[in-house]
């Protein structure tokens, strides 16, 4: 088993203690940062400023993960704020490729997002703009759903793709990500792992990071 990145979204933390949620964190990889604009997914959460604030109090690299519409449009900002990456949804954009090689030239990594019935095969020969591809494990909108296990497959294919590329992708999945779940997504070649309820839902945020760690290397 490769190593592997942890990454709790902050979208099932406090709203109104951000900083300490943030600081409780601080032994995850990064932070995700879910931005829905309630068009292209039907919830709101935040935008621009309150990813500005996080960015500037987070001992952690902030993952960006924007499911937003025209994320052609929206996405740089993401970059020029700081995050360490930004991924942007292929539903959503109208020209990825372009999106990837912007979002790298503004020193942020090129991440992009596939909903859990979007087919990879259209993406393999893009793989090569992006140092993250996502692929999500539930319908995006919201946390605490379960985890879709017909993506699994398509995790296989994904690493596989990866692999055959010789490209330097990490390989991420979100949505239902529990201590259980995550052994079967990193068995199939996921490295990258969002968990939101699962982390800051448990009393112990730093031993629920500790704990999906070793599920991921078992
Ligand atoms: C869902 C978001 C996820 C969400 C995951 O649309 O993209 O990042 O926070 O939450 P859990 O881990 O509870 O499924
Ligand atoms: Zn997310």
């Amino acid at each position: 088993s490769q190593a592997c990145s942890i990454h709790p979204s902050i979208l099932s933390a406090d709203f109104m203690n951000l900083e300490s949620e943030l600081t409780a964190i601080a032994s995850a990889d990064a932070v995700h940062v879910d931005v829905m604009d309630n068009h292209f997914v039907p919830n709101l959460t935040l935008g621009l400023p309150l990813v500005e604030g996080i960015q500037r109090v987070s001992p952690i690299p902030l993952d960006v993960h924007l499911m937003i519409s025209d994320p052609d449009r929206w996405a740089p900002a993401y970059a020029e704020a700081g995050a360490a990456s930004v991924t942007f949804h292929a539903e959503a954009a109208t020209a990825p490729i372009k999106l990837a090689r912007t979002l790298r030239s503004l020193g942020a990594k090129s991440s992009m997002a596939l909903r859990p019935v979007t087919a990879l095969e259209p993406y393999i020969d893009m793989l090569p703009e992006l140092d993250m591809l996502l692929l999500m494990t539930v319908e995006p909108g919201f946390g605490g759903q379960a985890f879709l296990d017909v993506v699994v497959p398509k995790i296989r294919r994904a690493r596989a793709a990866i692999d055959g590329s010789g490209a330097s992708v990490a390989l991420q999945v979100d949505g239902g990500v529990t201590a259980e779940t995550i052994k079967i997504a990193a068995e199939a070649g996921a490295d990258t792992f969002v968990a939101g309820s699962s982390v800051y839902g448990s009393d112990d945020v730093a031993a629920a990071i500790a704990g999906l760690r070793a599920s991921a290397a078992a």
